[in-house]
């Protein structure tokens, strides 16, 4: 059975996750009101993506006799300055993301709680490519430094991306 640290802990990270989701279809909102439909595509699939990963947690806590508890859900913010801004601003949180992972697996490895340590071992697989991802995107942003043709051509290869 899950003891109640890591309980609690992981009750948190559903809470983390769940706001990554709704930070994303934010994004994918702004950008869809500048027309950038390939952009919030991209911000689609990754609010897909972490309401999966919530339901890891969720589905996980289940499995071990927990018991799940939610929270309430910050308002993600709606306006940004500029294309390369949310991407900066999804590679920090991710960045984030990764640290609470970190420190789940600490408690794992604390409490020998293996299951959870291999649980915890895709996820920390899963940070190095969202990290990885996101820095591309900033990367081609600052290359491109949002001249219109080639904004244009990155919103058409973000389009095409699809959910794993
Ligand atoms: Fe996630
Ligand atoms: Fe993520």
């Amino acid at each position: 059975m899950i003891k109640k640290p890591m309980q609690d802990l992981m009750n948190e990270q559903i809470n983390k996750e769940l706001f990554s989701s709704y930070l994303y279809l934010s994004m994918a909102a702004y950008f869809e009101d500048k027309n950038l439909p390939g952009f919030a595509n991209w911000m689609r699939i990754q609010a897909d993506e972490e309401r999966e990963h919530a339901m890891k947690f969720y589905d996980f806590i289940l499995e071990r006799g927990g018991r799940v508890q939610l929270k309430a859900i910050e308002a993600p913010k709606t306006d940004w300055g500029s294309n390369l801004e949310v991407a900066e601003e999804v590679a920090a949180h991710e960045a984030k993301v990764t640290a609470s992972i970190n420190d789940l697996y600490e408690l794992a490895l604390k409490e020998k709680d293996y299951p959870s340590q291999v649980m915890l071992q895709w996820f920390i697989t899963e940070q190095v490519e969202e990290e990885s991802n996101a820095a591309q995107v900033v990367a081609d942003l600052k290359l491109i430094e949002e001249r219109g043709t080639a904004v244009l051509m990155l919103d058409k290869q973000l389009g095409k991306r699809q959910a794993e």
